[in-house]
């Protein structure tokens, strides 16, 4: 709920759990006063008394350090306030100098689409705060939009050109937000392809912690989320923020700490080589941050991003439906396949309760290998006689639907494409371009460029009843350049690029309802909530190893939902790492998410057959808690000898329990009692496997006994309400 306290000029957004406050001081700027733990309407008064020793001083304003010190909702740049700036306007004259002033509010009910971008799809209430800058015609609009049952708090900022003459924006991030002082650390997602999302906890020391991507999409190396902690936080305890931004290219998040004045947090479109002009008139939109507060560790920080997610974000007639479980023939046969091979990969999906065929690269052009042919959306025929139509029969004839991989933003030299546009790849004359994967990217700044690939795709959709499409994207942006753009915009090609990214993702998706998109760059390279607005589902990771996957998909939870999470049952040993595990533990694992196989089917035998059928029915079984349950970390493969994850209904009747045992030195480094958390304390559970009632408080207080396990052994257990 928004409350604007008069008389105090406090703006109060309360969340499910949390407040957010922020005061127009005494001198008339916009200041910080408090984000954390509901507090009251009343308590305004009290915010002003306690804001009133970080304010500058009325009617000295120039005093040295005067802004330095004020906990702002957005820092300007070169007069007072010495932290990172939110904005940096640069006027006709060069001049950069800002300083934002309150001007008024506006309120609605609701929230408004942001046209062109991903964003937020429900809200209760709507804050825009107008400020405009005391040294330019430029406005800035910082928007907060909040839902009383929710703990995420949605914020952007819009920067409008009031005057006549052209203004320059040289960094514009979505959200400033100016936390107490205190003890923090920071916790990232870090890793490279491969390994995606690696937790990582550290202090944050004085100065400027900073995540970024500058590689066009989110990366493989860093999300775009940070995890603020407060002192002592944990799991299940303690004070912590989040920061998310619903943004697929490069971005940037900083926490900068410094002991005079707080721990500033802020974030958006990366803002290195970036420019944005704007002619009169002319407004900058910025995309949307999901922060969120939690007084009861990170375990419940998560569980806010994932309802948020899947209630607000995810396309609702996809959030909580039943996603198809596929066989996708990639690591079966990687480029060399026929349509023969093909077929026997359909007969030998037949019967295990796979419901899509998802034909992996390789089937247009001469695609044989990396290095050609993306651009060329038409099937190879050499290789399938009668094209993707016979294939896509084939599927129907035995009960299958059929999908297909395509990578709709790139181009390889060698292709048709290229050769008859080859204006249409990302290229400076004169510039040597990288060859990643030996691929170009297609530049879509160019209306001309998506508007082909819009044609092209659309008509393999309708010419081959295809019903799933994998969405790929292998590569990032280099020679960031557009003849187009002219020499005053190219500080503005990686936005825009994501802009042209994000019109063809909206016209297909908007166009083909029917058709289930999953999203997928070089595994989890472009892993946000951008890429979760239009496809529910991203291909977690290229790296399927049962114990490599817990850690990448553990890493995951800590703002996404477990649903959004592809997992693949791949083979043993496993092809990126040699390791060897048991059928029963890959299951395991990849039943935490949505649930696929990534194997040659004709392979296995018919023991395996019959495993994969009942780790198929068993996924049915639990195919509801993973769409819409809570998930309970228990015990983290980044510093325990086991891994155990439980997710619970939100009525807390029945719950799903993995565990996975790795690498311990003995046999007795196994800690087997294992605390369950999630369930309600007061009901009486029976765990299936164990044939064996309990408390949910003897649950939670003394744990359940786990079975002498291996390395990589695991277990999966049922446990219900007894009524
Ligand atoms: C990427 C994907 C894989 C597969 C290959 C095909 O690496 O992550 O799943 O689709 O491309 O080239």
């Amino acid at each position: 709920m928004i409350v604007f306290d008069e008389k105090q000029k406090v703006f109060f957004l309360n969340g499910k759990n949390y407040t957010y406050a922020m005061a127009v001081n005494e001198c008339g700027f916009l200041q910080h006063s408090y984000y954390g733990a509901k507090i009251e309407r009343c308590d305004g008064e009290y915010l002003r008394f306690i804001g009133s020793f970080k304010e500058p001083r009325v009617g000295n304003l120039n005093m040295d350090e005067d802004f330095h010190r004020m906990p702002s909702e957005c820092g300007f740049y070169a007069h007072g306030d010495f932290r990172e700036p939110t904005v940096i306007i640069e006027n006709e004259d060069g001049a950069l100098t800002s300083r934002f002033r309150y001007v008024g509010y506006e309120y609605k009910k609701g929230c408004d689409k942001i046209e062109g971008m991903p964003c937020v799809r429900k809200a209760d209430e709507t804050l825009t705060i107008i400020l405009k800058d005391d040294f330019s015609n430029a406005e800035i609009s910082l928007i907060y939009s909040v839902s009383d049952d929710s703990d995420v708090l949605v914020r952007s900022l819009n920067v409008r050109n009031l005057g006549n003459e052209k203004i320059r924006l040289k960094k514009a991030f979505s959200f400033c937000v100016d936390l107490d002082g205190g003890e923090y650390s920071a916790l990232r997602l870090s890793g490279r392809w491969a390994q995606e999302r690696m937790e990582e906890v550290a202090p944050l020391a004085h100065g400027i912690t900073k995540i970024q991507s500058l590689r066009g999409i989110s990366s493989h190396h860093t999300n775009p989320f940070l995890g603020i902690l407060k002192g002592d936080c944990g799991e299940s305890f303690g004070e912590c923020f989040g920061v998310q931004l619903c943004y697929s290219g490069s971005f940037a998040v900083t926490a900068e700490y410094e002991k005079v004045s707080s721990l500033r947090i802020q974030g958006g479109i990366n803002d290195t080589a970036f420019s944005w002009t704007l002619n009169g008139g002319e407004k900058f939109v910025t995309p949307q941050a999901f922060l969120a507060y939690s007084n009861e560790g990170l375990g419940s920080l998560s569980r806010s991003y994932a309802d948020f997610l899947r209630e607000k974000v995810i396309r609702p007639d996809l959030a909580y439906k039943k996603r198809p479980i596929v066989i996708n023939n990639w690591e079966a046969t990687y480029f060399d396949f026929t349509s023969e091979k093909l077929f026997s990969i359909i007969d030998g999906a037949k019967g295990l309760g796979i419901d899509t065929f998802v034909l992996d690269d390789g089937w247009f052009g001469k695609r044989n290998s990396d290095e050609t042919s993306l651009g060329d959306w038409f099937v190879n025929e050499e290789k399938l006689k009668g094209g993707i139509k016979e294939i896509s029969r084939y599927c129907q004839k035995n009960g299958l639907k059929f999908g297909i991989w395509i990578e709709p933003e790139m181009i390889s030299e060698d292709s048709e494409l290229y050769r008859t546009h080859p204006d249409y790849a990302i290229q400076k004359e004169g510039v040597e371009p990288c060859r990643i994967r030996n691929q170009l990217v297609l530049d879509l700044t160019r209306k001309e460029v998506v508007d082909y690939i819009y044609s092209v795709i659309a008509k393999l959709i309708i010419e081959n009843e295809i019903s799933y499409v994998k969405w790929d994207m292998n590569r990032c942006l280099t020679e960031l350049y557009s003849k187009d753009l002219g020499s005053e915009k190219q500080g503005e090609f990686s936005h825009r690029y994501m802009l042209g990214v994000y019109s063809l993702m909206e016209r297909l998706t908007e166009t083909f309802k029917e058709v289930f998109f999953e999203a997928c760059s070089a595994g989890g390279a472009r892993y946000d909530a951008g890429i979760l607005y239009y496809f529910s589902q991203i291909w977690t990771s290229d790296d399927t190893d049962a114990y490599e996957r817990t850690k990448i998909q553990w890493g995951t939870s800590y703002c996404y939902p477990v649903s959004s999470m592809s997992c693949h049952v791949s083979a043993s040993p496993n092809h990126q790492t040699g390791r060897a595990i048991s059928l029963k533990t890959r299951g395991a694992i990849a039943s935490l998410g949505a649930f696929g196989y990534e194997l040659d089917v004709t392979k296995l035998t018919k023991e395996e057959r019959e495993s994969v059928k009942e780790q198929i029915k068993e996924y049915e079984r639990i195919a509801d808690l993973v769409l819409s349950g809570d998930l309970y970390r228990l015990s983290s493969p980044f510093n325990k000898d086991h891994f155990a994850q439980m997710i619970v209904s939100k009525d807390k009747s029945t719950a799903y329990l993995v565990v996975e045992r790795f690498l311990g030195a003995k046999e007795f480094d196994f800690v087997r009692n294992l605390k369950l958390d999630g369930l309600a304390e007061e009901k009486i559970y029976k765990i299936e496997e164990l044939n064996v009632t309990a408390s949910g408080s003897a649950l939670k207080n003394v744990g359940v006994v786990l079975p002498k396990l291996l390395d990589f052994e695991s277990v999966a257990w049922h446990i219900a309400e007894v009524k």
